[in-house]
């Protein structure tokens, strides 16, 4: 099996998403020395915006090549104004191409890499649950799960840190329990 690791957080040591994605890489690979982990930090290692001539060219696209070889995906980012950070959306813009991992038919568009299994670990400095005021800003889970699930990863499962930034005793509780819940993943999850 071959598990793609990706960061995107822009805080190193302080990252609440670096510190479940990991948490989520660990769960993943324990006990089973045949896993492959690749990693990508798009923090320390931005990719440029997309250009016509990338996706003019997707063959030649190692990010692209390196999602089709992967079996697994564990993505970690912050919610920043909003949504993911810019350094992931960069490198969604190599991975949702057209004949690769989408097509389009004449009964609308189908995803062709629904092999894939996705984790997300996403943290959030408020509380974007349903009810809450804040609900409708949220475009960060519900952006990757468009995304995703364009390409055929209909089913991805997040693990959620929210309330990060309201207070010390907010952000050490919510850690806690994304850890926990990172803990019990499986692949099959
Ligand atoms: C540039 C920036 C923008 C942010 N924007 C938001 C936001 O729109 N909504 C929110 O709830 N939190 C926001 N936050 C707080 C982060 O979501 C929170 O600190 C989270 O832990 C970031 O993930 P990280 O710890 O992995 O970097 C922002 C933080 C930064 C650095």
């Amino acid at each position: 099996m071959k598990l793609l690791h990706i960061d995107s957080s822009i805080t190193g040591e302080h990252s609440v998403s670096r510190t479940v994605s990991k948490a989520i890489v660990e769960a993943l690979t324990a006990g089973d020395a045949s896993v492959e982990v690749s990693t990508l930090d798009l923090a320390a290692n931005p990719l440029p915006h997309l250009t016509l001539d990338v996706l003019g060219n997707p063959d030649g696209s190692d990010e692209l090549n390196q999602f089709l070889a992967s079996d697994v995906i564990v993505i970690g980012a912050g919610l920043y104004n909003f949504t993911i950070p810019s350094q992931l959306k960069a490198w969604i813009d190599r991975i949702l191409v057209a004949g690769k991992t989408f097509q389009y038919t004449a009964e609308g568009p189908v995803g062709l890499a629904g092999d894939k299994k996705v984790f997300v670990a996403l943290a959030r400095g408020g509380f974007y649950g349903e009810g809450q005021p804040a609900a409708a800003f949220e475009h960060g889970e519900t952006y990757l799960r468009a995304a995703l699930g364009f390409i055929g990863i209909t089913n991805p499962t997040f693990v959620l840190a929210e309330g990060i930034a309201i207070d010390q005793a907010t952000r050490e509780a919510a850690v806690a329990k994304a850890l926990e819940e990172a803990k019990a993943l499986t692949v099959a999850a």
